[in-house]
């Protein structure tokens, strides 16, 4: 294998972790390189599912390296007890197996806290309905210049001192705007003392790393968070997460240079869902929707909210093959798809009386187009067994070959359930 990312090309959620376990074995390094605990990469091996947030999703295989690069914001707290449950479990977490880079940015209880002030001050129709985890804030104090880093950690006299500084704004919003308590410094530092001391044992030089095994001839697995459409930039925006998402975020998240990046697999459910709010052109309120929120178990990892369904959207995925540049596709729960007896796929949008095949630039300009379809036969097999490309029904692999037509792009794995082993390469 070559230095390979993997990213999600719709709403989040579309089984990049369950891909990032099966490429690892070809991988000698993961790297995670945007968000933080909204993640929820669901893995399943043997049957037995383990849900990660923010530990790389390669950390089942053995001894490989995993590590969070400079892009995560990174829960202390989460990411301890993440290690802890991992470890019961008879999974080598130690520090030497697992690496926090030395600049990745901490989410601070404040975040968390205005986060979830933010959100129940927002009317009704702004509220983005984000995860509560303090990501948005935690990004904002970065890009402020004010933020924690993780390498701060080791310093606990320049810890104290910050949260102090960012107190003095946080509480005027806490007490002036939210109605909420202020925070004391001492007791934020005293909340998270525990856990700085303990993580100090896993910070370590992420980009170093990854260079240095590059330079050796071996392989970096880049691993992302969210979809494309969640992008700061280039998703759904205000109804967005804080962070870059697309493909070029995994040489700057992780300290790599961009020529490093050898191939790019966009991870695609075979239809489209959405957790939280925003536009979402193609969802479904009906029988068709309602089989594949349950068929296909669509709760959100994180907060287990229920996902809003819909048909496969290929406008908004040829702007994601545009803006990640793909070699390859995985397309998954192509199973969850069976029983439906005709499909739809969304292949333009009407606009201000106009057909477009991009999504809009406006703002929530999505939630003004109408979707047009083209319809295709389905299929009724129990597709979950099977374990060859050719043994699949001809409806399957037409429904495949119009998708791989329309976006330029192989569909180089085949996903037909959660197992690891429900996988077909081809
Ligand atoms: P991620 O955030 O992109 O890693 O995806 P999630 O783990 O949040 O959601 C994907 C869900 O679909 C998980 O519960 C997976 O176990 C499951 N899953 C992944 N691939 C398949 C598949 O091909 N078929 C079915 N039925 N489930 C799948
Ligand atoms: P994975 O990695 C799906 C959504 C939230 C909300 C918006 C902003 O599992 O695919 P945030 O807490 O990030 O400020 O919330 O983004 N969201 C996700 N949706 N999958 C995710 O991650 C998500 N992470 C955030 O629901 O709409
Ligand atoms: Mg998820």
């Amino acid at each position: 294998m070559s230095n390979t990312v993997v990213m999600g090309a719709q709403w989040g959620d579309e089984g990049k972790g369950k891909i990032v376990d099966i490429l690892t074995e070809q991988a000698d390094i993961i790297v995670r390189f945007q968000g933080g605990n909204n993640a929820g990469h669901t893995l399943v091996v043997d049957g037995e599912q383990v849900i990660l947030h923010l530990i790389p999703s390669g950390i089942l295989h053995g001894s490989k390296l995993c590590c969070i690069g400079n892009g995560v914001v990174l829960d202390p707290v989460v990411f301890l007890q993440e290690v802890d449950k991992l470890a019961a479990k008879g999974i080598n977490v130690s520090p030497g197996r697992l690496v926090v880079s030395k600049k990745a940015h901490i989410i601070m209880p404040y975040h968390r806290l205005l986060d979830s002030a933010r959100e129940a001050h927002k009317s009704k129709a702004d509220k983005i309905g984000t995860t509560g985890r303090g990501i948005g804030p935690c990004y904002e104090d970065k890009m402020a210049r004010v933020g924690v880093r993780a390498s701060d950690l080791t310093d606990l006299d320049l810890l104290r001192a910050k949260i102090e500084r960012a107190l003095v704004e946080k509480n005027v919003l806490f007490e002036q705007l939210y109605g909420a308590k202020p925070l004391d410094a001492q007791a934020v530092f005293d909340e998270i003392r525990p856990a700085a001391l303990r993580l100090q044992a896993y910070l370590g030089d992420v980009a170093g790393i990854a260079g240095e095994t590059m330079a050796a001839g071996k392989n970096v697995l880049f691993e992302g968070a969210q979809g494309t459409h969640l992008d700061i930039d280039h998703g759904t925006y205000p109804f967005v997460t804080s962070s870059n998402t697309v493909s070029g975020n995994a040489a700057s998240g992780s300290g790599c240079a961009p020529n490093t990046l050898d191939s790019i697999v966009a991870v695609v459910k075979a239809y489209t869902t959405r957790v939280g709010a925003g536009p979402f052109p193609t969802e479904l309120a009906d029988e068709a929707g309602n089989h594949m929120q349950s068929v296909g178990a669509e709760f959100g990892a994180t907060t287990g909210r229920k996902r809003r369904c819909g048909w496969l959207d290929l406008v908004i995925l040829r702007e994601s093959v545009r803006l990640n540049g793909p070699t390859g596709i995985a397309l998954t729960k192509l199973d969850v798809l069976g029983g439906l007896s005709e499909l739809q796929l969304c292949t333009s949008y009407k606009y201000r009386g106009e057909s477009i095949a991009y999504p809009p630039l406006e703002e929530n300009g999505l939630a003004d187009v109408t979707p047009v379809y083209e319809s295709m036969p389905g299929w009724s097999e129990d597709i979950s067994g099977i374990e060859t490309w050719d043994a699949m029904p001809q409806a399957v692999k037409n429904y495949v070959a119009r998708i791989e037509e329309v976006l330029g792009v192989p569909v180089s794995i085949a996903s037909v359930g959660p197992d690891r082993r429900q996988t077909i390469m081809r």
